[in-house]
């Protein structure tokens, strides 16, 4: 039998990454020969890093915190969507061993939110909280679902100001400070803030989420984010974790990689029940 095609996540950290078990349950589905690992990189190594797993042959890799951005400026050639984002979260080798960075976070959003859960998002009001590399990743694939309208809310108002801008050719977006938001309604709150990372939440007025009002929190973990718990006090008609997008963002490079696309519901319940164990 030929050795297994080698691909890798490299982040720092790393241990905690979910995406060597979401590839190996894609190849197993698939029955593709895929060998995913996981890889640790010290800051300052990651051009090395990169190259020297070109140069053993590796055919693809994905990159996490805190080197999308880097990744942006190392690969020969982006595609559309990883050059609006300003990140790269998958790198293609080629034979010649050239590479192409994509970013598969905006898609792997919208397919949760609509492939799986049934959203909707045309002709509806959204709200993105935070300007940072999170929410400049998903911003564009957002507006591609034609929303009647989109509001970038940040606590450093010019970064959502700057982010809106970069978007505006795109759709109907502007950018605001948290407290301006007191007053307005939302059918859809997406949270592409860090503040969960401390298990924390955004200072936000009360009452932004209208009657039917969904939540939708890129972060995930064991227990129910901050951001999740928060959407639950506010009676959001559903509040959602970003595992779903994990997954979906996942199957994405997967099938960049090797032309197929794999079944991503087995994969989240999966993922769902190791968490619960
Ligand atoms: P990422 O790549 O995860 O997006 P980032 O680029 O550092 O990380 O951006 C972090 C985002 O979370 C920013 O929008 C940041 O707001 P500021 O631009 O005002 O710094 C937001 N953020 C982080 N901690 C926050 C907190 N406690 N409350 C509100 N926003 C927070």
């Amino acid at each position: 039998m030929p050795a297994a095609d080698r691909y890798a996540v490299m982040g720092n950290p790393i241990h905690h990454s979910k995406s060597p078990l979401i590839h190996s349950l894609f190849a197993a589905q698939t029955g593709e020969a895929v060998n995913y690992r996981a890889i640790l990189v010290q800051p300052g190594e990651f051009a090395m890093a990169v190259n020297a797993f070109r140069d053993a042959g590796g055919r693809g890799l994905n990159i996490t915190v805190p080197f999308k951005p880097e990744a942006h400026t190392h690969v020969d050639r982006l595609n559309e969507r990883a050059q609006r984002a300003g990140a790269v979260n998958t790198i293609i080798f080629h034979a010649d061993g050239s590479s192409v960075g994509d970013n598969t976070d905006g898609v792997g959003l919208i397919r949760d939110l609509i492939h799986n859960h049934g959203a909707r998002l045309e002709g509806k009001r959204l709200l993105l909280l935070g300007a940072g590399g999170a929410a400049r990743g998903v911003l564009p694939a957002l507006l591609g679902q034609r929303p009647a309208s989109l509001v970038v809310a940040n606590r450093t108002p010019e970064k959502a100001q700057g982010l809106a801008r970069d978007c505006a050719d795109l759709g109907t977006v502007r950018g605001a400070g948290l407290a301006e938001l007191a007053g307005q309604r939302f059918d859809l709150i997406v949270n592409a803030t860090a503040a969960g990372l401390d298990d924390r939440m955004v200072t936000l007025p009360d009452e932004l989420l209208a009657e039917g009002g969904w939540g939708y929190d890129l972060m995930y973990g064991d227990r129910p984010t901050a951001f999740v718990r928060w959407c639950r006090q506010q009676g959001a008609a559903r509040s959602l974790d970003g595992l779903g997008m994990l997954v979906e963002q996942a199957a994405e490079s997967f099938s960049l990689w090797r032309g197929l696309r794999p079944e991503t519901l087995p994969v989240i319940q999966r993922l769902r029940a190791v968490e619960t164990d």
